[in-house]
């Protein structure tokens, strides 16, 4: 069984890559979630996930698992309504900080339990297990958890190392094109930011990975996992470099937030961001003109958009940017790209660039 380890001293956490062990399909490796669940376990999923996988899950923790919360499905249900309701199911269960909770699902589910089990008595461990390619490659790894606030999305949360994550590429079979084309879109992000050998591993790979081949998914969800594996390590709390994972994200949220949550899905205004950023690290003369090209041709061959929805003002996007949590209190902070698979973050905005950047993708259309 592969795995790879997060290296964060004493909350360092495997990743592992078990085939078949949610869906059911083989036993390979199943005594890893069971052993490093313990005794007492306590399931958090949504509706679609549960009707899917949670049968098959029960199965490896017998009557150890004492309880379940089933949320609704989507990004609205990322509130602290849902863990307010996951804290009274546990109370309620009388759940000790000797119980692990199992967030089973994509980065919503992933998120929400993270938080829950961030501030459940103080912290109770989580173990990770994304189902939809964008929370195995980035979501369920490093840490991150949060709930949104009806001013701002993810502007409730902790920081809380799961125990271990656990990789079923399996389970992705079932999911949307849509939503495996988001995940996509932060694989992408991966490559572009840290490893020029990668985008171009992606681009050589376009078909088996639109198949959705297993081993092809696994050696793509893997090298993106050890990227983000070791920025995580080197900057667990973004002080520094793990800000470089917001590449196309201080665009993106921009999006997400102006055309109403749900309307493009998360991965999808990571895509859109990724080509504005090149666009403008290419007006500041940070990235050669080609690049952007090339960008744009993976991103097309992996089905996600390269503009933004039509109808977006400058000023509110302006504003829209501004208002991320990822902007510094002294101005905006971006991300640049200076090649492709190499990134800089920089608070030294350009304006000029910038205001081009947003008439070519806005105002022009
Ligand atoms: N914590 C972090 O570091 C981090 C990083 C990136 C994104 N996020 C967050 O992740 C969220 C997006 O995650 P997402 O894209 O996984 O969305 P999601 O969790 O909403 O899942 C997308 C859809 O796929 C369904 N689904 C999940 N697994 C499935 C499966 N195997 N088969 C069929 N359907 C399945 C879900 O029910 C949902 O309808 C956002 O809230 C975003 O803010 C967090």
């Amino acid at each position: 069984m592969k795995s790879i380890t997060v290296e964060l001293a004493d909350r360092s956490y495997p990743i592992v890559f078990c085939p078949g062990l949610i869906t059911g399909t083989t036993g390979a490796g199943q005594d890893v979630l069971a052993v490093a669940a313990g005794e007492s376990v306590f399931v958090v999923s949504n509706e679609t996930v549960a009707g899917l996988y949670l049968e098959p899950l029960k199965k490896h923790f017998g009557d150890r698992m004492l309880g379940a919360y089933i949320m609704p499905d989507g990004e609205a249900h990322k509130t602290l309504d849902q863990i307010n309701a996951i804290i009274g199911a546990l109370l309620a269960g009388g759940h000790t900080r000797e119980t692990t909770l199992i967030a089973l699902g994509g980065g919503v589910v992933g998120d929400v339990t993270g938080f829950a089990a961030a501030v459940y008595q103080r912290g109770v461990p989580v173990i990770q297990v994304p189902t939809t390619l964008l929370a195995q490659v980035d979501s369920s790894v490093g840490g991150k958890t949060a709930v949104n606030h009806p001013l701002g999305k993810n502007m409730i949360g902790a920081f809380h190392q799961p125990k271990m994550v656990v990789m079923d590429v399996e389970t992705l079979k079932t999911l949307s094109d849509r939503e495996f084309s988001a995940g996509l879109a932060e694989i992408v992000k991966h490559a572009a930011l840290a490893d020029w050998e990668y985008f171009q591993w992606l681009e050589a790979n376009q078909a088996p990975i639109m198949d959705r081949d297993s081993a092809c998914l696994m050696a793509m969800i893997e090298w993106s996992c050890r990227i983000k594996a070791a920025i995580v390590a080197e900057d667990e709390t973004e002080q520094g470099k793990r800000a470089l994972l917001n590449l196309g994200h201080t665009f993106g949220h921009a999006i997400e937030t102006l055309s109403g949550y749900g309307v493009v899905l998360h991965g999808e205004a990571v895509a859109i961001g990724l080509m504005m950023a090149a666009d403008y690290s290419v007006r500041s003369k940070a990235l050669i003109e080609s690049a952007p090209e090339q960008l744009k041709q993976l991103l097309t061959a992996f089905a996600l958009p390269i503009l933004p929805p039509k109808g977006l003002k400058k000023t509110a996007f302006l504003q829209a940017m501004g208002r991320d949590k990822k902007a510094t209190s002294a101005g905006l902070r971006l991300v640049m790209l200076r090649d492709l698979g190499r990134a800089e973050v920089t608070s030294q905005i350009d304006e000029a660039a910038l205001e081009q950047t947003l008439d070519r993708f806005l105002t022009d259309r």
